[in-house]
């Protein structure tokens, strides 16, 4: 079986050779942010010594360079989410992709009789939007609950994907169970009751292949950042027809067509929700990020995560004390959250940066989900493809030395 040639990968992300605490860095924390390779660093810098200009506006070389920069971006993100270009907005993260959809899609359709359904393992990315939404139109927000496995429970899905429900609004993949939702099938049985889907996909696309004509979601959101590419920017695809028919969400430049000094025309989609001048330099380094993806295999790339967060899984269940949250590690994507008994997580973070080992702990923009728990907070290592075995072996001895401190 082929798989990823990790010592040649490695090399290709320089912050990986840097030594943390006086230790190789053990850097598990890419559900946070993933590390950038030196492709995406050069495309940034490339951008800003040789093509540098606005877009859409200059007739000079340059700016005709810079928007070409642009655009190429945005059609190399719709060949990597089998998209039409025109549905794929630049935004500057997930979560503004998501406001987006909140505010320009379901604000003005929405009324009281009218029901939106999330999830109650949503990141606050995807739950504090809806509630706005609640509250400026009166309609009901409601949540699927999750089994003690973590993953949605069947009866809930059952009862809210019916009518008055307009809109369900779920994510991909937790970032904190690891949880791999059936989004397919949920668009499938939500489109039947003609319920518009929005999903939150900033743990997915990072990690597997996501085909948009496949998967039929309406809305569907990631960042950047999390892919190897940079903070700054991140995409919103919405389907055409829907994107044609909603107000802009952002005004001002750009995003016009006639503008009288009493009235507007809004620009052609995708550009309508392009307010101002976009992060190009950030366009062109997730650009480079989804050519590097691509070349190095989704395919490749999932079944490395899968195998860490399997070999993790196994490893971490024989650390005394430790209780790990989840569906099976066989369907968790490169997630592990846990808990060491009696020992808050913050103080496990903090000595496992002593050794060198970065992780998240705390509530992961997840608050509800760790009420649903009964924990206020978890230690989460998180897998990319630059992670390798000996790195999880840290993790178990960092943990190790935890225990030893906690318990002596
Ligand atoms: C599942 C999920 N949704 C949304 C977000 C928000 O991403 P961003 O901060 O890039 O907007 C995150 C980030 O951690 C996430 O994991």
């Amino acid at each position: 079986m082929e798989t990823l040639d990790l010592p040649r990968l490695r090399r290709d992300f320089p912050i990986l050779a840097e030594r943390v605490n006086g230790h190789p860095l053990v850097y598990l924390d890419s559900a946070a942010t993933s590390q950038k390779p030196e492709v995406v660093i050069d495309a940034i810098s490339t951008y800003y010594r040789s093509a540098n200009a606005n877009v859409h506006r200059g007739v000079h070389a340059l700016g005709e360079l810079a928007t070409e920069v642009y655009e190429g971006a945005r059609q190399s993100v719709a060949d990597f989410i089998n998209a039409d270009p025109r549905g794929v907005v630049f935004v500057r993260n997930t979560t503004e992709g998501l406001n987006l959809v909140a505010q320009a899609y379901a604000r003005p359709r929405l009324g009281p009789s009218d029901r939106i359904v999330a999830t109650v393992m949503e990141h606050h990315a995807n739950l504090v939007p809806w509630q706005q939404v609640r509250d400026q139109t009166g309609c009901r927000l409601e949540f699927i609950s999750i089994t003690d496995q973590g993953r949605l429970d069947e009866d809930s899905i059952g009862r809210l994907l019916q009518a008055p429900t307009r809109l369900l609004a779920i994510t991909h993949v937790s970032n904190v169970l690891g949880t791999i939702n059936p989004v397919r099938e949920l668009v499938e049985r939500a489109h039947r009751e003609g319920i518009v889907v929005c999903v939150d996909g900033a743990q997915a696309v990072p990690h597997m292949t996501v085909d948009l004509a496949e998967l039929g979601a309406d809305f569907y959101a990631f960042s950047g950042h999390k892919m190897c590419g940079p903070t700054g920017i991140g995409v919103l695809y919405g389907r055409p027809e829907l994107l044609e028919e909603m107000p802009p969400f952002l005004t001002g430049g750009s995003m016009i067509s006639v503008v009288t000094l009493e009235r507007t025309t809004w620009n052609e989609i995708p550009h309508k929700f392009e307010a101002g001048t976009p992060d190009i330099a950030g366009a062109a380094g997730l650009r480079a990020a989804v050519g590097y993806l691509a070349k190095t295999g989704l395919d490749l790339i999932r079944s490395h995560d899968q195998e860490l967060t399997d070999y993790a899984a196994e490893a971490l269940s024989e650390v005394p004390g430790l209780r790990q949250y989840g569906p099976p590690a066989n369907e968790r994507l490169g997630i592990i959250s846990f808990n060491l008994d009696g020992i808050h997580p913050h103080d496990v973070g903090t000595i496992l940066d002593r050794e060198g080992v970065a992780v998240r702990a705390g509530h992961h923009c997840c608050q509800p989900l760790m009420r649903s728990l009964g924990v206020a907070a978890t230690t989460r290592a998180s897998f990319y493809l630059y992670n390798d075995k000996d790195e999880v072996d840290a993790l178990v001895r960092g943990l190790g030395e935890v225990n030893r401190i906690f318990r002596a």
